[in-house]
């Protein structure tokens, strides 16, 4: 027969005492606990032991000695566990995987030229207006002065409302933010000096240079005594604030309905300062928008005395600027959000 030293269990709680020392993590208290606890533990050898024992007095004294050690050794591995519980969570994390970034949205590069050209008006004394994208075709065209047989009111050109009851079509998609000094000239009397930034529709056929939507800035300045001089004043200041103080601005003669006389506004190469290269095609200019002093028909629809008020307008377009500003040679990009191009703007 085997003897099996009555002292067993003694010593086994002396050697747990001991490791529990040098327990110093959740990994730590697993290992203890299969070490002790096991299938395969000490106490579950122990256990295979009972058969061995023939004096029943033996067996019970070894009895004993088995379930007071089970007991204190459970109770043990359970207070460990559960002081590191927490930190058996964190060792779950694997500190080898890369970081996930943080997203952070960021302004369209739209919003951030919009909002740089409105800072420079602010500057100048203008105040910003606002007026509706889905406008009707007298605020459009008839009060803007635009003759019945003009192009721009083709149905080819225009995206018409189609609205029940509506046969005449009288609703449109704004065509231009210019409707915005018809309905801001009704409400308010001179000196008005206002900026009207917002989307414009056109039914144009999607390339680098045309989209079906795109935004306008209009500008209007009307009081007593104002010259096509504070008109190209403005214009100039605003352009060298924009794009450097070496920025020439020149006025081409054009046509416009709603203004008289009407120019054209060029402004010096930004990337050859005039020489000529790509992107002014060799010309040392390029075209911003148009301008002029406000047709007299204009002020008078508004019933605001063009004997006794003058004025001048402009309009011009936001994504030309953030195309010239950010080198950006596909205007879809702006309207296509995708976020590897938006991103490079945060
Ligand atoms: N509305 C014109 C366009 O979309 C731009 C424009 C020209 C606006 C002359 C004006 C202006 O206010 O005076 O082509």
């Amino acid at each position: 027969m085997k003897t099996i030293d009555m002292r067993y269990f003694a010593f086994l709680t002396d050697r747990l005492k001991g490791d529990v020392k040098d327990v110093s993590s959740a990994g730590d208290v697993e290992q203890l606990r299969v070490k002790y606890l096991g299938r395969k533990g000490l106490l579950s050898k122990a256990s295979q032991n009972f058969k061995l024992i023939e004096e029943p007095d033996d067996r019970r004294f070894y009895g004993r000695g088995f379930s007071e050690f089970k007991k204190f050794a459970t109770s043990v591995i359970e207070e460990l566990q559960a002081k590191y519980q927490d930190e058996k969570r964190i060792d779950k994390v694997d500190l080898t995987l890369p970081g996930r970034r943080d997203f952070s949205g960021g302004l369209h590069p739209l919003t951030q030229v919009l909002e740089e050209i409105i800072d420079i008006f602010r500057g100048m004394g203008f105040t910003v207006e606002t007026g509706p994208e889905a406008e009707t075709v007298y605020y459009n065209f008839d009060a803007l002065n635009t003759p019945h047989w003009h192009p721009a009111r083709d149905l080819t050109d225009t995206f018409y409302l189609d609205i029940p009851g509506d046969d005449k079509l009288n609703w449109l998609l704004r065509t231009e933010t210019s409707p915005v000094q018809i309905r801001v000239m009704e409400r308010k009397r001179p000196p008005i000096r206002i900026i009207a930034p917002g989307r414009t529709y056109r039914k144009d056929k999607p390339d680098a240079t045309h989209s079906p939507v795109f935004m306008q800035v209009e500008g209007l300045y009307v009081d007593k005594g104002v010259t096509f001089a504070d008109l190209k004043g403005t214009v100039v200041a605003f352009y060298r604030a924009l794009f450097g103080p070496e920025t020439d601005s020149r006025f081409r003669p054009h046509f416009f309905p709603f203004t008289e006389p009407s120019a054209e506004v060029d402004v010096s190469c930004l990337f050859c300062r005039g020489e000529g290269c790509r992107v002014c095609k060799g010309s040392g200019w390029l075209e911003m928008g148009g301008s002029g002093m406000v047709d007299p028909n204009v002020l008078e629809g508004v019933g605001i005395d063009p004997e006794v008020y003058s004025g001048w307008a402009f309009g011009l377009g936001i994504e030309r600027i953030a195309m010239l500003k950010y080198g950006i040679e596909d205007i879809r990009l702006f309207y296509e959000n995708d976020i590897r191009f938006l991103e490079q703007f945060d």
